[in-house]
């Protein structure tokens, strides 16, 4: 969740904004986004899940308004779209038929709640879980196929795209760490828990590659016991956050890294980076003086109270409700993945 985040960051920043002014065209020729609501701009807006963020006071600070990002305004993936040089970022794929714009610079599957495994987050109502994004990534690639007139050029057009898969928080905060709900944490040990994660991470991940992905851009889960959900509902017994949540975090992510460098020797035709979402944190250093409560005043389920009135100092947050990012961490959140990935998977 809280990504990389260094003073020298900040004039990286100034640089890719100079050099996006001289080169205009975007670093990769499309981008597909699997993931939960960290990076979900919109698909859940129409499901019958209380997971969607189309209300205010979310949006507040854009000028398009509540749109279903889980933000006060653009996301972490909106500020990829920007580091990547995109005009205009990629729709939501519940919008791909309707939305205007070419499928063929990628589309956002992600969905608010969802996790890896199928039921994680199904408490809260429908989502779009990764079996089902993935699915719905084939339904667009038979498209493309037929749009770009046969395997051959759909191929060639796959192989450039970026992948971005960003998934995992929902299997802990919104299943296994969620026992009054759900039943595995009685069933299964913390360590073999993640290894099923990771196991059915790795299955979806060569799928991608079954339908022509080579460039991916791998992200581990963030630090889940530092949201103010859990430090106000579980206390952190006299640490600075709740280190049992924090230590499932640590295990996921090196993990999974040791899937991506299996995953390397594998497909050696592919490219993989993984992101640690539990590297770095954001602090006063970068003139964030509130990093354990949310901006905005919230419900039950941690998402902001519908048309309550939220923190005016939201620059110095880095939570806007109680497990999302303000669009100013946000922007520091995908600047620190960028400077991993980006010198790797773009051209
Ligand atoms: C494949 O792409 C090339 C170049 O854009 C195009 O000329 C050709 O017609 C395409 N092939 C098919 C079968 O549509
Ligand atoms: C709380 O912290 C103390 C001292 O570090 C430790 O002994 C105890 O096991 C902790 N309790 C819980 C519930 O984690
Ligand atoms: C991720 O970053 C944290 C904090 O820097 C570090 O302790 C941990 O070892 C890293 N994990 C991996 C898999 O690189």
């Amino acid at each position: 969740m809280l990504a990389n985040t260094k003073p020298w960051l900040v004039l990286s920043l100034l640089l890719l904004a100079m050099l996006q002014c001289v080169y205009g065209k975007p670093q990769v020729h499309c981008f597909y986004v699997f993931g939960d609501s960290l990076s979900d701009n919109g698909n859940n807006n129409n499901l019958e899940t209380a997971a969607k963020a189309n209300y205010a006071p979310y949006g507040i600070d854009s000028t398009a308004g509540p749109t279903g990002r889980f933000c006060n305004g653009l996301n972490t993936i909106d500020y990829t779209c920007k580091l990547l040089g995109f005009k205009e970022c990629i729709p939501p794929h519940a919008n791909a038929n309707t939305g205007g714009s070419d499928i063929l610079q990628g589309l956002n599957y992600a969905s608010g709640a969802a996790g890896i495994r199928p039921e994680s987050g199904k408490h809260l109502g429908d989502n779009i879980d990764l079996g089902r994004q993935i699915g719905n990534h084939r339904a667009i690639y038979w498209r493309i196929v037929s749009r770009l007139g046969g395997f051959r050029n759909a191929t060639q057009y796959f192989n450039k795209c970026l992948y971005y898969v960003n998934i995992g928080n929902n299997d802990y905060i919104n299943n296994y760490f969620l026992p009054q709900r759900y039943p595995r944490s009685r069933i299964y040990t913390v360590n073999k828990y993640t290894d099923d994660l990771i196991h059915r991470l790795s299955r979806y991940i060569k799928v991608l590659h079954e339908l022509g992905a080579r460039k991916y851009v791998v992200c581990g889960t963030g630090l889940i016991g530092c949201t103010p959900n859990a430090i106000s509902r579980r206390g952190t017994n006299g640490s600075l956050c709740v280190d049992e949540l924090n230590a499932a975090s640590f295990i996921f992510n090196s993990k999974l890294k040791s899937k991506v460098d299996k995953l390397k020797t594998i497909f050696t035709d592919s490219k993989f980076v993984f992101i640690n979402g539990t590297d770095g944190t954001l602090d006063a250093s970068l003139g964030f003086t509130v990093v354990n409560a949310p901006c905005c005043p919230t419900r039950e389920d941690g998402q902001c109270v519908p048309n309550s009135t939220p923190c005016p100092n939201r620059r110095s947050h880095v939570f806007y409700d109680e497990y999302h990012p303000t669009t100013r961490a946000a922007e520091f959140i995908a600047l620190g993945s960028y400077n991993q990935y980006g010198p790797h998977l773009t051209h």
